[in-house]
């Protein structure tokens, strides 16, 4: 890494969320989120577990902080359970000051250990009231008015301690995996074979929408109100992966990958930054994308302070030249795991998605630099799982050599975006702090730079990949 370096004062540090740490889901006055009953539900998670206890984080907060201390991170990306805080989601409905004071406290233990708050205000928990009362993302004054609302009792909780705020995290999956293939809660899809409801050719664009303009809202009453005080940055987190052509002579994939970026990143970020959708999804999707109205126009277009970004792999894409079917989410193309000469993207993992390409995540970076004008980005999550992992014993678990060569990769890549093609990076948050459940695939695959012991009181135990991370950026912020 000869001529490359990070500012001395680049955020680096790991992130979580809640409902995949926190555990006591029905402790001092929680409400359930849409995620405890979708656990609930048979065949949904491939180890039948849940967040119920995870890794004890409510409880354990201070060994959680007492830990990023010892890994020397400078910042900490966290979400907040919305029904930890407003049991019951709505504007109209009590907020639990026990709830809210478990963030108050963890602010404050992070502070007192000089490590920067980041709050993702929300991470997919939602209040499941608010799906009974009126479908949650699906129904736009009503989510609107109470995601506000949320963000304004937090706003009013934290603005003065905490000066990163997202807005959202990865709406992609809300709107995609929760209302389309529906494999996240709430687990809408028109796939009979699931036998769920819904349909699947217009909610995830509706859902898609609305969070576009629940997001646009919080950040005006944050920079009217929150801002000019205590002077915080507000995004929008967005993932995506960045896309190679599975057929590097044909010019039908090199659109096709463009195609997919557009459908994964810039479906959100077009409007943010430009105003209006991508011409490729308009054109695809016709009147099932829904179009903003001036004043929601008005409050979207601009609304980013920064671009979070979410990445893990790449993938290889492949033009098809049949014409889109109605629940196509993808821009038609085929995502493919190895090109036309079968070369693999990169090495398997646990996660069937997710092979590192550590090139892709610098060009990447650059494609979103390059589209958005160089918006200051901070990277909110990147990093990866172990196949077999699980089935290691400890002390084995604890030398994790390839998610510390998965670092090694990316950080560099990343150094190499920022000093040899310009992007203006600020921030680096490592996926994840600890093994924690992962969604749909419980707790079978760990994603955590420290092993939690879960059959033995969620002890952490620091993995050999966190000192690396540690060493990396050490060596780079100069
Ligand atoms: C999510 C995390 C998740 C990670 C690994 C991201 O999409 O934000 O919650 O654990 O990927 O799958």
């Amino acid at each position: 890494m000869a001529n490359l370096s990070l500012p001395k004062d680049f955020l680096w540090g790991y992130a979580t969320a809640s409902y995949q740490i926190e555990g006591s889901t029905n402790i001092d006055g929680r409400g359930d989120s849409i995620w405890d009953v979708f656990c609930q539900q048979p065949g949904k998670i491939a180890d039948g577990s849940s967040g119920v206890v995870a890794c004890d984080s409510y409880r354990q907060y201070k060994q959680d902080v007492a830990l990023l201390k010892l890994l020397g991170a400078k910042a900490y990306r966290f979400s907040i359970s919305w029904s930890r805080v407003i049991p019951h989601g709505g504007r109209s409905d009590e907020v639990n000051q026990l709830g809210l004071q478990y963030y108050v406290n963890l602010v404050d233990e992070l502070l007192s250990n000089g490590i920067a708050p980041m709050v993702t205000l929300f991470h997919w928990d939602l209040p499941q009231k608010l799906y009974e009362r009126y479908g949650g993302f699906l129904n736009k004054d009503e989510f609107v008015a109470d995601y506000v609302r949320f963000a304004k009792v937090m706003f009013e909780a934290l603005g003065s301690k905490v000066k990163y705020w997202i807005t959202f995290n990865e709406p992609w999956c809300s709107s995609i995996l929760g209302h389309s293939s529906g494999v996240f809660a709430p687990g809408r899809s028109s796939d009979r074979e699931r036998s769920s409801e819904g349909d699947s050719s217009t909610e995830p664009w509706i859902v898609g929408h609305h969070i576009l303009i629940a997001h646009g809202a919080a950040v005006k009453l944050y920079r009217e109100e929150f801002k000019p005080r205590h002077g915080g940055i507000i995004g929008i987190t967005l993932n995506g992966d960045w896309t190679l052509p599975f057929d590097a002579d044909s010019k039908d994939d090199l659109e096709a990958c463009q195609r997919k970026l557009e459908f994964s990143i810039a479906w959100y970020a077009d409007p943010i930054y430009h105003g209006e959708y991508p011409a490729s999804m308009r054109s695809q999707l016709g009147s099932r994308l829904p179009s903003f109205s001036p004043e929601e126009k008005a409050l979207v277009h601009g609304s980013n302070d920064f671009y979070g970004m979410n990445t893990y792999c790449a993938n290889y894409i492949r033009h098809r030249s049949t014409p889109a079917t109605a629940d196509d989410y993808s821009g038609n193309v085929d995502i493919l795991l190895s090109n036309k000469a079968h070369q693999p993207v990169g090495p398997i993992t646990q996660s069937p998605w997710l092979q590192p390409y550590p090139p892709g995540f610098r060009k990447l970076m650059k494609w979103i630099s390059g589209r958005y004008g160089r918006p200051p980005i901070y990277v909110t999550e990147n990093g990866t799982s172990i196949k077999g992992e699980n089935d290691l014993s400890r002390e084995e678990i604890l030398k994790d050599d390839f998610r510390a060569e998965y670092f090694r990769g990316h950080v560099n890549a990343l150094a190499e975006a920022v000093s040899l093609d310009g992007v203006d990076c600020k921030a680096y948050m490592a996926w994840s702090l600890l093994d924690n459940f992962e969604w749909a695939e419980g707790y079978e695959t760990r994603f955590g730079v420290t092993y939690v012991d879960y059959q033995g009181g969620q002890k952490r135990y620091p993995k050999e990949s966190a000192k690396v991370v540690a060493q990396l950026f050490n060596s780079l912020c100069q």
